[in-house]
């Protein structure tokens, strides 16, 4: 993406100089061969007080392996860590590395990896009125809580970050607001508290693969769009008549506008560098944020390879909450990402609202179909015209990939473009650049009904993939098929929300199978959030038009939703550990839609792999009566059970434990997964509430046993006389299948508190149970 203002195009020298110098190290990291990895160091290594500081200690670590005597270990330090990890970001030749894995200091040494945005492909578009969720907003909710983003940057002018309804800033705050391209101190303020930026590792890796430097703001600025979007969403202030393009207007806020942001720099134009990401932690962890948001993530790895989660590990130790979005690559199973069981991870779900403009066929067939187009204000755009669908070629023109539209054929009309490949905004702008008049995007059989909308720079609508087999149908039965457009503004509630959205990531784990992932479920489809005011509502470089709100889809907008409930949640209980907070969000969210029915997944209701323990609901987490806390140490013994070696739990945890002594351990987690591999038939776990609603209540339990499996609790009443008072329960699991169910591999059920008198207090667990023939797994 470029910059497309006057101002960008006089600041490109400025970034030229930046890059520059990267330049010149990229030639010799050419030569040299070296490439940029994660040294992780034992956190007690440094046992002589030889040092003056933990940077020197690094730094001479690392001189001692470069091949080079003479070279300068600072022109290699990319990074010193010290709260995220123990450990250090620099450039090494194969040879270095492999000489310092061997020194007694160094636990583990990871490459640098690039981990992606988790908005679905297209974040080019725009929007019009907010997620309003009714009376639980209080101004001042979240109020003292400080979220940490890790993201593109912000764009601090928007409305969604002005500060007047806001107290001073924490004494606790540590954070800076970093100068940079565009970006001094006085764009932070007491809602946008501190910004920094990380781009060594990106700026390395991305000139090393030969990618020019990008016109990007070298400076906490947001010069995609992405960071400002998620922050406003996480604690943007309230901004009243928010309205994109004078579509539809309302209340824009965030879920916790009382909170604080601090946003931290970390993704660039090609992709979100581990090394910068660990930097972002590190400095988080000690500025003194309580929830950090990543809307972010990379393929599934094993734990001690996954660098956030074992950064998230010492921020949880630290008593802040780590919220990942969960990946947009459903509906595939097994397609989490962010899995830790230390992190809370988030799917993505639909909203009531729709945005109707639906095709009508000259046969007076009607196709539904989804835009944000404001085509009630653009008569032309409702006129009937030619439909036309290109195909064939090597262009793959049925994309509407930029430039592969013959002129001749498309101009003046309404062309059909199939989902894929390109972003969705971008193939309307390769239609109206080949003179066509207006758009219909398809839903192949991948994206099926998935609804994402966009603000398109001409007339068009989204249909979904039934639709679009009937309109092809259509357009093979006659010689000249044509259509108009009928645009219907914005629609609440008629439609079955929430629903699990189609691209939502799916579990289970590939990793980490013997938890239920991802945790829950928030909104991440057409949110509308703050945008910078120098892009375009679709971001495209030729949108001239200008908002300050736009619409993106995606598990990275559904992600900052719940870090603004865990900033509520740690505004209201400044003792909750991050394990009783994601407990409170877990037990409290519903697996019921509006209509009451469980929620559906395309036509199918949703199964825990797809929803967790299902739809959040922030004014219940609030008060959620009972929560299942987790010690750090706990998760050791968790990793023990994984099979991991001492030395892999060392590097995720710092903690030297033998798994020896560890015989059976159930993790105290909010939901309930077990495995019975062949030839085990009984599965017993523990688990351990914490009464943090009111002293004498009593809880009972109310199982619904998944379909082949007899499930007993014991006890099946809890008394708590106090509050903070811990309490455990069994639960067996035996597994009866009868006849006709050897072919099930997968039934779930549920376990639920009541209190005895306050209705308001129940908390549901959902159960997976997964019976697997290959004894090895
Ligand atoms: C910071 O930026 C503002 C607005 O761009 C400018 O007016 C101010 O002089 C800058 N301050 C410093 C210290 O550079
Ligand atoms: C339309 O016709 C083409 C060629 O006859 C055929 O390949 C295609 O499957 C048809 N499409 C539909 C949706 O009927
Ligand atoms: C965006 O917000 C600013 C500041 O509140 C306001 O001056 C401007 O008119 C808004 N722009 C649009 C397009 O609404
Ligand atoms: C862990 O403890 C064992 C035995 O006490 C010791 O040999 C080993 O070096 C320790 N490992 C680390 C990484 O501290
Ligand atoms: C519960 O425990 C927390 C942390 O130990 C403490 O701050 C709080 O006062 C306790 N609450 C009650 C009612 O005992
Ligand atoms: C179980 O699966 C096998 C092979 O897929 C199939 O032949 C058999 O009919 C199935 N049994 C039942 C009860 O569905």
């Amino acid at each position: 993406m470029q910059l497309t203002s006057m101002a960008a195009k006089t600041q490109h020298h400025r970034c030229f100089f930046f890059f520059s110098t990267v330049l010149l190290l990229s030639g010799r990291l050419q030569a040299q061969n070296l490439q940029t990895y994660i040294v992780q160091l034992h956190p007690l290594g440094m046992a002589t007080p030889f040092y003056s500081s933990k940077l020197q200690w690094h730094l001479s670590l690392l001189q001692q392996f470069l091949v080079s005597p003479k070279s300068d270990p600072s022109s290699r330090l990319l990074y010193s860590f010290h709260s995220a990890i123990e450990g250090f970001a620099a450039l090494l030749s194969q040879d270095e590395l492999r000489s310092m894995q061997k020194h007694r200091d160094v636990i583990a040494i990871r490459p640098d990896n690039k981990l992606q945005l988790h908005t679905t492909y297209s974040y080019k578009f725009l929007g019009l009125n907010p997620t309003g969720q009714g009376g639980w907003y209080k101004s001042g909710f979240g109020r003292g809580s400080i979220i940490g983003v890790l993201d593109t940057g912000v764009w601090p002018e928007s409305p969604s970050f002005d500060d007047r309804s806001m107290p001073p800033v924490p004494r606790k705050w540590r954070g800076i607001c970093q100068q940079g391209q565009n970006f001094n101190s006085s764009n932070c303020n007491r809602k946008l508290i501190g910004a920094r930026f990380f781009t060594k590792g990106h700026n390395l890796a991305a000139l090393s693969s030969a990618h020019n430097a990008v016109a990007e703001y070298a400076s906490p600025r947001d010069s995609q769009g992405h960071g400002t979007h998620t922050s406003s969403t996480a604690a943007g202030a309230a901004v009243p008549m928010a309205s994109v393009l004078g579509s539809g207007a309302g209340v824009a806020r965030g879920m916790a506008p009382g909170a604080r942001i601090a946003i931290y720099k970390v993704c660039w134009i090609n992709g979100c560098y581990s090394s910068d990401i660990l930097a972002a932690m590190d400095a988080a962890i000690r500025d003194g944020v309580d929830v950090l948001s990543l809307s972010l993530g990379g393929f599934p790895v094993p734990l001690y390879e996954d660098n956030i989660a074992i950064g998230s590990f010492r921020a949880m130790e630290k008593g802040i909450s780590v919220i990942c979005s969960a990946g947009n690559n459903g509906p595939i199973e097994n397609s989490v990402s962010n899995d830790a069981p230390w992190i809370a991870t988030v799917g993505a779900s639909t909203l009531d609202r729709r945005f109707p403009a639906v095709v009508r066929l000259a046969n007076g067939k009607l196709l539904y179909g989804e835009s944000l187009y404001p085509g009630n204000r653009v008569p032309a755009a409702q006129r009937e015209l030619e439909l036309v669908y290109v195909t064939g070629g090597e262009s793959a023109s049925e994309f509407c990939l930029r430039g592969s539209l013959p002129k001749a054929k498309v101009r003046g009309k309404m062309v059909v473009c199939d989902r894929g490949i390109n972003g969705r905004a971008e193939k309307g702008q390769a239609v109206k650049e080949a003179g066509g008049a207006a758009m219909v995007l398809a839903n192949t059989a991948l994206n099926l009904g998935e609804d994402s909308v966009d603000a398109h720079v001409l007339p068009a609508t989204l249909i979904g993939f039934d639709e679009s087999v009937e309109l092809k149908g259509y357009m093979n039965s006659t010689t000249r098929p044509r259509a108009k457009i009928i645009f219907g503004g914005t629609v609440i509630g008629r439609s079955r929300a929430p629903a699990v959205a189609q691209f939502s990531s799916r579990g289970p784990s590939f990793i980490n199978p013997s938890i239920i992932k991802p945790d829950v479920i928030a909104p991440g489809v057409n949110i509308i959030a703050a945008w910078p005011q120098n892009l375009g509502p679709t971001g495209l470089p030729e949108d001239s038009r200008r908002v300050n709100f736009t619409v993106l889809s995606g598990t990275s907008m559904a992600c900052p939703h719940v870090s603004g409930i865990a900033a509520l949640l740690h505004s209201a209980y400044r003792t909750w550990t991050p394990a009783m907070i994601k407990s409170a969000i877990i037990t409290t969210a519903d697996f019921t839609d509006h209509l009451g029915k469980r929620i559906l997944d395309g036509d199918k209701p949703a199964g825990v792999f797809a929803m967790g323990a299902g739809h959040v609901k922030p004014e219940r987490a609030m008060n959620p009566g009972l929560a299942y806390d987790i010690r750090p140490e706990e998760y050791v013994a968790y990793l023990c059970t994984m099979g991991y070696t001492r030395a892999e739990i060392f590097t995720i945890t710092h903690r030297n434990t033998s798994c020896r002594q560890i015989k059976r351990f159930s993790l105290n987690y909010p939901s309930i997964s077990v495995t019975f591999r062949r030839g085990v038939a009984e599965r017993m776990v523990e688990r351990r509430l914490t009464n943090v609603g009111s002293p004498n209540s009593i809880y009972s339990v109310e199982v619904v046993a998944p379909e082949g499996v007899e499930v007993r609790v014991t006890p099946r009443r809890l008394v708590f006389k106090r509050v903070n008072q811990s309490l455990s329960y069994r639960v067996w699991f035996v597994s009866k299948k009868s006849r006709g169910m050897e072919n099930l591999s997968m039934a779930e059920g549920q376990l639920t508190w009541k209190h005895s008198q306050n209705r308001f207090y129940r908390v549901r667990s959902p159960i997976a149970v997964t019976w697997r023939s290959n004894p090895r797994n």
